[in-house]
């Protein structure tokens, strides 16, 4: 078969038929038909400007640990920018490839704190800015200095937050926007208390959320002033399977893989609860996670 694509793509390393299995933490879905992966931004940037002049829609991939892929896709970036995160004075600058738990790790060593609630939300660094990740009060976006982002034409651009760029779990990035990296703003701290705090919020998300299986984080957002995974549990909704998909015993608001799921189930099993909770507490769920619907032409 003859390369389908602009020839400016043929440099970028690529993948062919990959497994959404394998790039989620859900482990279900269909194959990325073309999977780029860029070693460096002016890759990047070479592939958004490609695709945008050739009209081409894609989907941006990071750590693949908030998503549910429901078929196959055409065309996916995933970023695989080397760089280790540089510490300068109170400032880290990571790139957006770089895991978002290592991230946390490593500013504890170095001792500058602020990242604690982080270090237990997987994924890369990119896909927390994309959805202004956060956990026990605390998200991305209260220690982001600067990012840098491709707008989608391609264009680099690197600056501050804005007012209303990030929200609970959503943030500009979603509109198009491919994020490169980030420059946080910590604060000075003894490692031996960053630590200590960090490993305090992975032990409670140990007693609370079912770690030990498959799943891609909390499923539904939370309500204004409630819990999505109460209003579930209420709903006597744990435990609740279609197929290998099941509402975890544990903790209402994460759908765990029992091994042999499908996409299908877990679509069906996220309708049934949205129904039941709607039924019973008059609510509707919206999704948390990122739907990618088969044969979806969107963009991004
Ligand atoms: N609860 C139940 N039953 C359940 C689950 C929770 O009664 O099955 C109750 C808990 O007892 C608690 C309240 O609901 O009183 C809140 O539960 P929890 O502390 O587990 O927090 P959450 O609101 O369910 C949020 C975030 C989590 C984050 C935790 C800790 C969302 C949708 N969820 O969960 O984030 O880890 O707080 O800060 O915002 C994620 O983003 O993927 C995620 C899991």
């Amino acid at each position: 078969m003859t390369f389908p694509f602009p020839d400016a793509l043929q440099a970028i390393p690529h993948r062919r038929d990959v497994p959404f299995a394998r790039l989620t933490t859900l482990g279900v879905g269909g194959l990325c038909r073309w999977l780029f992966e860029p070693v460096s931004e002016a890759q990047a940037q070479a592939f958004v400007r490609a695709c945008a002049r050739a009209g081409l829609s894609w989907r941006m991939l990071g750590g693949g640990s908030n998503l549910v892929v429901l078929g196959d896709v055409p065309l996916a970036m995933r970023l695989r920018l080397p760089q280790e995160p540089l510490r300068s004075g109170l400032e880290l600058q990571a790139s957006a490839a770089y895991g978002h738990i290592k991230l946390s790790l490593a500013a504890a060593e170095m001792g500058l704190a602020g990242l604690e609630y982080a270090s237990g939300i997987p994924g890369s660094v990119g896909g927390a800015m994309h959805m202004n990740a956060g956990a026990y009060g605390r998200e991305l976006v209260d220690v982001l200095a600067r990012y840098r982002f491709l707008t989608p034409e391609g264009e680099l651009v690197e600056k501050a937050p804005e007012p209303g760029e990030f929200r609970y779990r959503w943030s500009v990035l979603g509109e198009g926007r491919v994020a490169l990296g980030l420059i946080l703003r910590l604060a000075e701290g003894d490692p031996e208390r960053i630590r200590a705090l960090a490993a305090d919020y992975r032990r409670k998300r140990g007693t609370s959320q079912p770690l030990r299986r498959r799943n891609a984080g909390c499923i539904f957002k939370n309500p204004p002033g409630q819990s999505a995974g109460r209003l579930i549990d209420q709903a006597g909704l744990k435990g609740l399977r279609v197929g290998d998909a099941e509402v975890s015993p544990e903790h209402g608001n994460f759908l765990v893989n029992h091994g042999g799921a499908t996409s299908a189930q877990f679509a069906e099993l996220m309708a049934l609860v949205r129904t039941r909770v709607l039924e019973r507490h008059g609510i509707e769920l919206e999704p948390e996670v990122e739907i990618w619907a088969a044969g979806d032409p969107i963009t991004r």
